[in-house]
């Protein structure tokens, strides 16, 4: 049963940012660009849930070189629109990732605290190389400041749902990407 306070009250009027075409587009371009970069090499990719769960899918099976994949869940949002600023690993990577050239996935880059959490975390545990692939790099609310070496698209502001994002944990099962109105 779903609890009324994650209830949507109304239909949000929202428009569309990225069609699915485009979509997979992006991510056909990025899973080459990364299958030349890791050529020869065995990368460990490890996907940020759950936002990441659709891109994290398609970039997976769409990559060229030999892989391995984990994930970790990391919340700061909880069900509000804005960040609290405070990040929870309530799921840990379970694969040890000293010596493994690590890819961390995510869904989007807002004010950065996330990552900027986890890759601290991660780096403490020694992998031979770390870089970042996000689907969204949203600018506007950045505070911490985050190199992403694999972006998929840049936007500057907006409530963005679909393809994994949400809203109130409405709107992940979307195949476009939108922008909430108003
Ligand atoms: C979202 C998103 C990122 C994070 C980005 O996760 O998936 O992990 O917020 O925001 P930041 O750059 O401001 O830290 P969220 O905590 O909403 O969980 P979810 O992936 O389950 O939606």
């Amino acid at each position: 049963m779903v609890r009324r306070s994650l209830r949507v009250n109304h239909v949000l009027e929202k428009e569309l940012l990225f069609s699915e075409k485009t979509i997979q587009g992006r991510v056909t371009t990025l899973a080459e660009e990364i299958s030349s970069d890791y050529e020869g090499e065995e990368p460990l990719f490890i996907g940020i849930l759950n936002g990441v769960i659709f891109f994290f899918a398609d970039l997976m099976r769409a990559i060229s070189v030999p892989l391995t994949m984990d994930f970790l869940r990391a919340t700061s949002y909880g069900s509000r629109t804005d960040s609290s600023g405070v990040v929870r690993i309530t799921k840990d990577v379970e694969v040890p990732v000293q010596g493994r050239h690590l890819i961390l996935v995510e869904d989007i880059v807002d004010t950065g605290l996330t990552l900027s959490y986890i890759t601290r975390k991660i780096r403490a545990e020694k992998p031979e190389s770390l870089k970042i692939c996000a689907l969204i790099d949203k600018t506007e609310r950045r505070q911490k400041e985050i190199a992403i070496d694999y972006c998929g698209f840049q936007v500057r502001k907006g409530f963005i749902v679909g393809y994994g994002l949400d809203y109130k944990e409405h709107y992940r099962n979307l195949r476009d990407i939108y922008v909430i109105k108003g």
